[in-house]
């Protein structure tokens, strides 16, 4: 083998065709700053056309090169081949999702969770001739909450997620986080309900897997605990009242 060679093995997978995933091998020239997306490219346009794999940005915008890389969820546009250590490269997609070929997953199910808690700006009225004005001080609790990629990583590793098709799952939680404690929102009470409900935040029992997953390096299992901490101090401040 060149030195310079790197062996990648794909899950292969096509459910019209195949009983069972499969590994396949492949060999490529490693070029200085080749990431694991561009080895794909190169197997797809060189050795094997019939490889699937998804991706738009390139640049770790998207979020729709997600995948398991050498057993970790990271993006393959991010992911330079020379940083997996070990004699091969293992591509696989992530956990328990549908696959539609091969490192090509269904996000049906991770965008209908999302739609559940309304991922968007519900705004106050009167509703401003411009944009709605923000301090810099108000605009820190979304700073890292926005970052999110939806790339489905987080949720694709949550064991809570795989066990319920109904449970909102990490990413889900982490936006409706971002509109809560977004001081333009309007509707707090209302996401409130939601992520209150059964399949909502008491839900997550605090494995920190999503954590782990985040190629952002986001922390969901957190705005899970400051969201369950709102959920609790409005039960209370009701209870008080009621008295
Ligand atoms: Fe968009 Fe990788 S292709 S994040």
């Amino acid at each position: 083998m060149a030195a310079d060679e790197v062996t990648i093995k794909v899950q292969r997978f096509d459910p019209a065709a195949d009983s069972m995933p499969y590994w396949q091998t492949y060999k490529v020239q490693a070029k200085p700053g080749m990431t694991v997306l561009d080895a794909l490219f190169e197997i797809l346009n060189h050795q094997d056309g019939s490889l699937a794999f998804r991706f738009c940005c390139r640049a770790g915008v998207c979020g729709s090169c997600a995948m398991v890389i050498s057993g970790k969820a990271r993006l393959a546009c991010e992911t330079q081949v020379t940083a997996i250590r070990g004699d091969e490269i293992l591509l696989s997609p992530l956990p328990h999702q549908k696959i539609i070929k091969d490192l090509a997953c269904d996000y049906t199910l991770f965008f209908d969770r999302l739609k559940k808690v309304k991922p968007y700006l519900v705004g106050k009225e009167p509703y401003p001739e411009r944009e709605y004005i923000q301090s810099p001080k108000e605009r820190v609790p979304i700073n890292e909450p926005i970052d999110c990629i939806m790339c489905g990583s987080c949720t694709s590793v949550c064991s809570m997620a795989w066990w319920s098709k109904d449970y909102l799952g990490p990413a889900a939680l982490l936006k409706s986080y971002r509109f809560l404690v977004d001081t333009r929102d309007s509707i707090p009470d209302e996401r409130l309900d939601i992520i209150e409900s059964e399949d909502g935040v008491w839900r997550c029992h605090t494995q920190f897997n999503c954590v782990e997953a985040c190629p952002k390096k986001l922390n969901p299992t957190e705005a899970i605990q400051r969201q369950k901490m709102k959920v609790f101090k409005r039960k209370l401040l009701g209870r008080r009242k009621k008295k």
